[in-house]
């Protein structure tokens, strides 16, 4: 009996959170409430910042630091140790078209290492050292198959080989797992006073950690241009790949696909998914201090278009899917709108619309870049044309 009726109170529990998730989010634009975003271009002591010096020194660095302190956590910059070996490699795999090196990244910090391991294809066609395509890879690690043996639509190695690029990827849980019980077995050890920080790096901090490994790698290895490197991330590995861009400069584009709340997406508009909920379900991605916005996004000393300002004058290219309203398409735009100021301070003037561009339109020889694709939350081979067709007019390989 007592079980029954303990069975019956949690799947009571059950039904009334479910049905608060739901109301908690809200999709109809009427609902947005009236919001102000904080001015990039003003700093802490009230001064209006006109041009990119002034940008670089005072303000940049107080928007990045406001980010870590309030959001992703700090970024630890040093380690005792970093080392590459090509473990295996294959100088004509994709039927001769590329060549093959799984290689493995081991940093050592505190007597303690991590290994990363990437895959990377070279395109064999290449004259000169080739720019590049890294995902930070959220989903399972069949997708970046380096035999082959699986083609996956999230990771078109072909198609991006074809098109004079190599292609890397690594997985997230070679940094730090995917979940709240083990986020701490990965890079965090290497750096222990973290997790005890209130800004502290948690999961996405540690992901973009790994990227900035394989950067460190990518200027060793002749086959690369280390200076024409595109970040990718789709969702979760978006976000990731916004903030490991921000604070790594050498990255020369970031490319953020569906990235949503704590991506790309504003706060205040509190469409879809918020903060709150994201610091519920997944409270092993953002810092401690992040959670004190819980329900008080207009609280935030920053919002998410001085993320990607941090990126510039780099290019950034956003994307959302129409069924993806929990990752907020009309706030990922307006993120992008809101950051054009700071662009407009190195002299480069966005081709955005005013309002978002249609389905499957895509602004692409822009700075600032955007769509919004027809379909469901995903990256897919239309999401990756884009990708190359941005890349070779950034890097100017257009016809
Ligand atoms: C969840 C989460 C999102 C995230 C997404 C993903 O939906 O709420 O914030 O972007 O997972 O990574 O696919």
């Amino acid at each position: 009996m007592k079980a029954y009726l303990l069975t019956c109170l949690s799947l009571i529990i059950c039904i009334q959170l479910h049905a608060q998730n739901h109301e908690e989010s809200n999709y109809e634009e009427s609902k947005v409430p009236a919001y102000t975003l904080p001015d990039v271009l003003k700093s802490s002591d009230n001064k209006t910042i006109k041009n990119k010096k002034a940008w670089e020194k005072i303000r940049r660095p107080e928007v990045l630091t406001l980010f870590e302190d309030n959001i992703y956590g700090q970024v630890p910059k040093s380690f005792e140790d970093i080392r590459f070996s090509v473990l295996s490699e294959d100088k004509s795999s994709m039927n001769g078209k590329a060549h093959r090196k799984d290689v493995l990244i081991e940093v050592s910090n505190q007597n303690k290492s991590v290994r990363i391991n990437l895959v990377l294809f070279t395109p064999n066609k290449a004259i000169k050292p080739s720019p590049a395509f890294l995902l930070i890879n959220n989903r399972g690690k069949e997708n970046t198959d380096p035999s082959r043996k699986i083609i996956s639509e999230f990771w078109p190695a072909e198609l991006v080989i074809d098109a004079g690029y190599a292609i890397a990827a690594f997985h997230v849980s070679d940094l730090a797992p995917d979940n709240k019980a083990e986020f701490m077995n990965g890079v965090m050890q290497l750096y222990p006073e973290q997790l005890s920080a209130d800004n502290g790096m948690r999961a996405i901090g540690a992901w973009g950690w790994g990227a900035s490994r394989v950067m460190d790698y990518f200027v060793t290895d002749p086959q690369i241009n280390a200076k024409k490197v595109a970040l990718t991330g789709h969702s979760r590995g978006g976000k990731a790949s916004l903030w490991a861009a921000a604070q790594d400069q050498r990255f020369a584009i970031c490319i953020t696909n569906c990235s949503g709340s704590t991506g790309a997406a504003l706060a205040r508009r509190q469409f879809g998914e918020r903060v709150r909920r994201i610091n519920t379900s997944f409270p092993h991605w953002f810092n401690t201090n992040y959670k004190k916005f819980n329900d008080h996004e207009e609280l935030l000393p920053v919002d998410q278009h001085m993320l990607i300002s941090l990126i510039a004058p780099r290019p950034v290219y956003a994307t959302n899917a129409s069924e993806d309203l929990w990752a907020d398409p009309k706030g990922t735009f307006l993120s992008l709108k809101n950051a054009e100021d700071v662009y407009g301070l190195y002299g480069l003037k966005s081709k955005l619309p005013e309002v978002p561009p249609g389905l499957n339109y895509p602004v692409i020889e822009s700075p600032l870049a955007y769509h919004n694709r027809e379909g469901k939350h995903d990256m897919t081979v239309y999401d990756w044309k884009q990708f190359i067709r941005f890349a070779d007019y950034h890097f100017g390989r257009g016809k």
